[in-house]
């Protein structure tokens, strides 16, 4: 039996192929490469010995996605990762972010479900939650207003699959609430791969520290924090690719709609993070305060015990291996996978 992985070579996608197939799990990738690269199969095969099937087509083409599902037959469930990400191009490009990130996972559905194929792991996003009335979030908290386009179509596809699950119990759905996925492979040999200036802090800080930007900016100190900057709950990617394969062997126990936040419980702020930077890797990383930035919030991290006690997973990794390894990618890498 072989698991669909949709947005495959992406950033999560891949490192989540690695720990499924150290699992002993058979996975066929779909990619159209709008925000990946062809190299990262050569990658994984590097880490595991083993080169998946892959085929590149975009999700939103219904007859492409027909054939992937009829030449391979043995498919019994599929991990969806593909889609648009980025928060401002979002708001600047609603139009493709509602088409890209809806169209395909509806297409991914219908297709799914003509070939009987009815268990699904979802990327959703702590985003759900807007500005939490207080944290740690739990699953149970109140979905907030997402302030944008992006965040819209998670809610929204989070909807679309709870009512698909509501239609048809043979359903199996697994939500997963990422909260700030950081980090690479141990190996270096896959990690995150921003086009441009990065937007997120933890590529930010990689590549001051490895001397490619002169500063950080921190985007405000006057939030209610502890030290004022904002505090988020970072999560290393390996641990995240483990929670998929604990919500893929708990979808194939129960047909059910459920939805997990995938967090270390722990926040930090933007200046814990400078100095955990500084120690890890033994180099500075300059930074200015700067206004804060538009849409942030002051805190959010996860309850994560839902994960714990249901899927039996527990995020590993200290904030000092999520440095290193971000650390390890970038200085190996330094222009991503064009290097
Ligand atoms: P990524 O951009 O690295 O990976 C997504 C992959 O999907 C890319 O390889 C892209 O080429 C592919 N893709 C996009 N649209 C497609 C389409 N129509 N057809 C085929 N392939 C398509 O992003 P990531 O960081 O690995 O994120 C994976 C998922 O997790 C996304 O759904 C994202 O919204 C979600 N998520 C990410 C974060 C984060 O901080 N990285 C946080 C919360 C949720
Ligand atoms: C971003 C996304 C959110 C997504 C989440 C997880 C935005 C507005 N939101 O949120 O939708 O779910 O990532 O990937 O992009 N910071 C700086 N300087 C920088 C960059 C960031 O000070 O150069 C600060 C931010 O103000 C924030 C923290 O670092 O306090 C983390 O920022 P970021 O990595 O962008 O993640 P989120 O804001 O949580």
């Amino acid at each position: 039996m072989s698991i669909l992985i949709t947005g495959g070579t992406g950033f999560i996608g891949s490192h989540t192929v690695v720990e499924l197939i150290g699992a002993g799990e058979t996975c066929v990738i779909v990619d159209n490469f709008c925000n990946s690269k062809p190299v990262v199969l050569d990658r994984i095969e590097a880490i595991t010995g083993v080169r998946p099937r892959f085929y590149e087509a975009d999700l939103c083409d219904e007859a492409a996605m027909e054939r992937i599902f009829e030449e391979n037959p043995d498919l019994e469930s599929c991990i969806h990762f593909a889609g648009l990400k980025a928060v401002g191009e979002s708001v600047a490009k609603p139009l493709l972010y509602y088409q890209n990130n809806l169209i395909s996972t509806l297409t991914l559905c219908r297709v799914m479900q003509k070939h009987d194929v009815k268990r699904i792991v979802f990327s959703s996003s702590a985003t759900v939650y807007g500005d939490p009335i207080s944290v740690p979030i739990p699953e149970t908290a109140p979905r907030g207003l997402t302030t944008n386009p992006y965040g819209e179509t998670k809610q929204m596809i989070e909807r679309i699959l709870t009512d698909l699950y509501r239609a048809d119990t043979e359903w199996s759905v697994s939500i997963l609430r990422y909260f700030n996925p950081v980090g690479a492979h141990p190996s270096g040999l896959i990690g995150e791969d921003p086009c441009g200036i990065p937007n997120n802090l933890f590529p930010y800080v990689t590549q001051v520290a490895t001397g490619k930007r002169a500063f950080l900016q921190v985007f405000g100190d006057d939030y209610d924090t502890p030290d004022g900057t904002g505090v988020r709950d970072y999560i290393h990617v390996v641990d995240l690719a483990q929670a998929h394969l604990k919500a893929l062997q708990r979808a194939r126990k129960v047909t059910a709609v459920e939805c997990f936040n995938v967090g270390t419980g722990t926040g930090y702020s933007v200046l814990d993070i400078v100095k955990a930077f500084e120690a890890a890797t033994g180099r500075s990383v300059p930074y200015r305060i700067v206004e804060r930035r538009a849409g942030d919030i002051a805190a959010c991290y996860a309850d994560p015990q839902k994960a714990e006690n249901i899927l039996g997973w527990r995020a590993q990794y200290s904030l000092d291996d999520m440095c290193r390894h971000a650390d390890n990618w970038q200085t190996k890498n330094p222009n991503g996978y064009d290097t």
